[in-house]
């Protein structure tokens, strides 16, 4: 057993109503209650929060130093400028993998760029919620890596 904390960033507490073309119909409750579900099979304590402001993101990755062995975060729009949230995560010796329900990378240029992957253990992105069940999957192979 060892604990991860997810962070949802801004906008995604309108998944569902939110572009259901880009990001699908699931409620952000939803998707939560799967990576529970998921979290409960692999034997992982899970702490779930989201925000639509960089300070508080920031506030938790800080706090997340020695509480949990992984981070897991899908940044949203500040993905491709915050480098305050990017300074946080390589502050912090919790490793950490950035997730993203669409494949940015197949979308406008300014979503193409993330400044936190490359501070990260690795990037999910494009499998809409399943991305964060690979990210729960991958933090069992990180955890025991460290
Ligand atoms: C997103 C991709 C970002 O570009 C966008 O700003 C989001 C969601 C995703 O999960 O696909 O808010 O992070």
């Amino acid at each position: 057993m060892y604990r991860v904390l997810l962070i949802h960033g801004p906008n995604l507490n309108m998944l569902g109503m939110r572009e259901p073309d880009i990001y699908g119909n699931l409620t952000l409750d939803s998707i939560n209650e799967r990576i529970r579900m998921h979290a409960i099979e692999l034997d992982i304590e899970i702490d779930i929060m989201q925000s639509n402001s960089e300070s508080a993101i920031i506030d938790a990755i800080q706090q997340s130093n020695n509480k949990y062995q992984a981070l897991i975060i899908n940044p949203g729009a500040y993905t491709h400028y915050s480098i305050a949230i990017r300074d946080a995560v390589s502050s912090v010796k919790t490793p950490c993998i950035e997730v993203h329900l669409s494949n940015i990378h197949s979308r406008e240029e300014f979503r193409q760029k993330s400044v936190i992957a490359p501070v990260c253990q690795g990037q999910i992105a494009g499998f809409g919620f399943y991305s964060y069940i690979l990210a729960l999957n991958a933090t069992k192979h990180l955890v025991k890596e460290s």
